[in-house]
């Protein structure tokens, strides 16, 4: 038994999700005509309620789709420290829109909107980039799936409203937030100028992100996905995939939420670990006790076991729960777990 827990992107479609594939109408996305793209564009879109959507090949193109939208050459955006825009997208917000970051000290990848507001530059102070969007991440990756506080969100939101600033949602894993925090989605719609959701992590579809926001957003989203390379031909496919996690794979999160908050209890029971952050969601994060233990090490005998975590530097480690994490694995790992901290 094979036990890969590194991240809730290593899911197989289920034999369900397979045979919506196989079965899936398609044309030709790039001429628009795909029934089954615009059929998931058109379910994503009413989820949120909001205008209209567009179907991209990973969350890196919808949100860097997003940040080109929004800002000019020379602008700055404003985002945590732990964003994945920031860290994780190949520093494409200057290769793709000539954008810097100003990066906010949050906590777990979420900031105040007293700390957004100090971070805009005076818009006449010519010196200065221009600030021109502040990108939010719900839950946060790197921040171990928290779960951003909603009223916080909409205080941020008044912010970009009284300073003229975009506000865009980097909603990867916002499934797992809306499932762990009971919140409705047209909530967010009502919030912010676009969304960026994956269907290709938490919910086990091999591939896709869509981007939600205005038909005239989404207009013009569309010119820059073809510029990025992202248009699809018979993707079809892939959104049929999408649609059938959108029916069948949000509500069982629930499931995955529970076995990281189990995985977690036995953690903090172990002598050799020194930290385990607050686990909210399919996400934790835990700091080893290097003098007992290295990261290289634990994440050794963990190997032994068929058992594989992801480092994420500064001696922390990461274990991600997903669809294809069963109970039997989860009973193995437990037991594995406790026979290392003897
Ligand atoms: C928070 C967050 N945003 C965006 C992405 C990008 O998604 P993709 O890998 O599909 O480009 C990821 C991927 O892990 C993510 O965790």
């Amino acid at each position: 038994m094979e036990i890969n827990l590194i991240s809730d992107t290593v899911t197989r479609p289920t034999p369900g999700m397979l045979e919506a594939m196989m079965n899936a109408k398609v044309g030709d996305d790039v001429f628009k005509n795909d029934p089954s793209v615009n059929a998931l564009e058109e379910k994503v879109a009413n989820y949120f309620g909001m205008e209209a959507s567009l179907f991209f090949p990973s969350g890196t193109m919808a949100n860097q789709t997003a940040i080109k939208l929004y800002t000019n050459p020379g602008d700055q955006l404003i985002c945590d420290k732990y964003a994945h825009v920031y860290n994780y997208e190949g520093g494409g917000v200057s290769f793709n829109s000539g954008v810097s970051c100003k990066l906010v000290d949050g906590n777990r990848g979420m900031m105040t909107a007293e700390q957004v507001e100090q971070s805009i530059n005076p818009p006449d102070f010519y010196h200065s980039p221009l600030t021109s969007l502040v990108c939010i991440e719900n839950t946060t990756n790197k921040g171990g799936g928290a779960c951003w506080d909603f009223d916080e969100l909409k205080k941020i939101g008044k912010v970009c409203d009284n300073n003229n600033l975009k506000y865009h949602l980097d909603g990867a894993r916002l499934w797992n937030a809306l499932v762990a925090q009971q919140e409705n989605p047209k909530d967010y719609g009502n919030l912010f100028d676009s969304i960026s959701v994956c269907l290709s992590k938490g919910l086990g579809c091999p591939v896709g992100s869509v981007l939600v926001g205005s038909q005239e957003l989404i207009d013009d989203a569309l010119r820059v996905r073809k510029v990025l390379g992202g248009g699809m031909r018979q993707s079809g496919f892939l959104a049929a995939a999408g649609i059938y996690a959108l029916d069948n794979h949000i509500d069982r999160l629930d499931e995955d939420h529970q076995k990281a908050k189990e995985i977690g209890e036995v953690l903090k029971g172990m002598r050799c670990i020194q930290k385990v952050e607050p686990i909210e969601t399919n996400i934790i994060i835990f700091k080893l006790d290097e003098s007992k233990i290295s990261s290289e090490n634990f994440l050794a005998k963990l190997k032994e076991n068929n058992i594989s975590i992801i480092g994420m530097g500064q001696g922390k480690l990461r274990i991600v729960t997903h669809l294809d994490y069963t109970q039997e694995m989860h009973s193995y790992f437990l037991e594995v777990l406790r026979e290392l901290s003897k």
